[in-house]
């Protein structure tokens, strides 16, 4: 069954002028200048589950953006797989820094991707993963080969925390019902390395402000005798990691799940070039977590990140200044144990605590999700791995990620599924960055490879 080679061959150039179509639409959730813009693209969401052969399509409002449901049930008595993924993109700033307009979609060859690559947002994360799926079910229903039950569900908050969708699961449960969820919102280690991303990290995500005198100061005449608030919130933040690059909040590591030797070892035989990593960064050396490898650093391990940091003068020339305030946002990513609500009141205890007199501490918490963790021996990851190995020749690396979708923990919880996490970018693609791209061959490999999905799931199903 590996005519979805054919269909794509045959369809390949219209598959990525619909992507292109998508990709113009500037759906930042983050941004409510882009409220419209969000909302059409919903629509265009919308239109094309239609085309594919969905059912039942709906735009589902929510307090926040909706979400587009669709669905092609064939047969109650057989599995029904649910497709998950997002519609909205990250703000693309700082937009000198992109060699293209990030929503007037181009393609290019780079040395990754000598078949071409689109550069636009979101071409990667996520809308050039999502529709590789849209694309496989137009496959499957145009050439009747959809072997089991469907349900789409994309939504358009995604970037800013998926809160409206965890309305929306809550109150869906019979409607979302379905044997196991199939995302493509990850990556892979290399275009001739499959892997399936086998764990997401999790998240606690706060903002911080330090409040000194009640207004900005002339940096002379009070310089030296008050607290500078950028200053005292720069040693906050740096007294935040210990020499060996531990987190020093009390308490902070007392759930993180330990592993064994045996798992630590496992994980190590994953292809890694530490040389072409610290190449394509420009560093000279990598930088972490004291007693753990690249790859244990930014996957079984948690982190604490300033994402932004501000306040005082930042504009032209020099400006003599103690600012009244200065912000930090401040990320966290967790792994399986930690609960994100615990680690949040934990920083927030710590770092009220460690605010000297004469400043003002308040933190706000923005949003979080716990980690997740798929075994590798369920029939979801046995379908997958035989789907890879079809269209890839090899059996892919299970791999834990570090990125987040903090969605899927709570998928488990109230859906009681699975994930199986078939991601398709490269690290290189620069999600959130300026320049993201989405290698064509990646996308056509993922289209292909999606239907094989279905079909040895159903099989391994009625096997079972
Ligand atoms: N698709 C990413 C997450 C991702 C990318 C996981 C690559 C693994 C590999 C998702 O859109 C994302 O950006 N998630 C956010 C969290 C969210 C709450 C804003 C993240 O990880 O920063
Ligand atoms: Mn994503
Ligand atoms: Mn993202």
């Amino acid at each position: 069954m590996n005519s979805a080679k054919t269909y794509v061959n045959k369809h390949k150039d219209r598959f990525i002028s619909e992507l292109l179509d998508l990709l113009k639409i500037p759906s930042i959730s983050a941004d409510s200048k882009y409220k419209e813009d969000v909302r059409n693209m919903a629509e265009a969401t919308r239109a094309a589950l239609e085309k594919a052969g969905c059912e039942h399509v709906e735009i589902c409002e929510t307090p926040g953006y909706p979400i587009v449901y669709g669905e092609k049930i064939i047969d109650p008595d057989l599995p029904t797989v649910l497709v998950y993924g997002h519609y909205d993109v990250q703000p693309p700033d700082p937009m000198n820094l992109w060699d293209s307009p990030p929503f007037e979609p181009v393609i290019k060859n780079t040395e990754l991707h000598p078949e071409g690559a689109i550069f636009a947002r979101g071409s990667c994360d996520d809308k050039g993963q999502f529709y590789m799926h849209v694309k496989a079910l137009e496959y499957m229903t145009s050439t009747n080969q959809l072997p089991c039950n469907v349900k789409f569900m994309i939504e358009g908050e995604e970037e800013v925390g998926s809160v409206s969708l965890g309305w929306f699961v809550e109150r869906n449960h019979d409607k979302l019902a379905n044997d196991v969820i199939l995302i493509s919102d990850t990556g892979m280690i290399a275009k001739d390395i499959p892997s399936i991303t086998t764990g997401l990290r999790g998240l606690s995500y706060v903002e911080v402000e330090v409040t000194g005198p009640n207004r900005d100061l002339h940096s002379g005449l009070y310089g030296g005798a008050v607290a500078n608030p950028i200053n005292i919130l720069a040693k906050m933040i740096a007294s935040l990691h210990d020499d060996n690059k531990h987190i020093t909040i009390p308490g902070f590591y007392d759930d993180v799940e330990v592993l064994t030797a045996e798992e630590r070892a496992k994980m190590a035989e994953a292809p890694f070039d530490k040389e072409a990593y610290k190449k394509a960064l420009d560093i000279e050396d990598v930088y972490g977590e004291e007693g753990y490898t690249t790859n244990e650093r930014n996957s079984i391990r948690p982190t604490l990140d300033v994402n932004g940091i501000w306040g005082g003068y930042t504009g032209e020339g020099a400006k003599t200044v103690i600012a009244s305030q200065a912000f930090a946002k401040i990320s966290m990513r967790l792994v399986p144990h930690q609960d994100w609500e615990k680690i949040t009141e934990l920083f927030k205890n710590h770092f009220e605590s460690i605010a000297p007199k004469g400043v003002t501490v308040k933190v706000k918490p923005h949003h979080g999700g716990e980690a997740y963790v798929t075994p590798i021996d369920s029939i979801g990851y046995q379908a997958a791995s035989k789907a890879y190995e079809d269209t890839f020749g090899k059996t892919p690396v299970p791999q834990r990620s570090g990125g987040s979708i903090p969605i899927v923990a709570l998928f488990e919880k109230e859906l009681k599924s699975k994930t199986i996490l078939m991601g398709f970018g490269l690290d290189s693609d620069a999600i959130h960055s300026p320049n993201e791209h989405f290698g064509i061959w990646n996308y056509l490999k993922g289209i292909e490879t999606i239907p094989l999905f279905y079909h040895y799931y159903t099989q391994l199903v009625k096997e079972a």
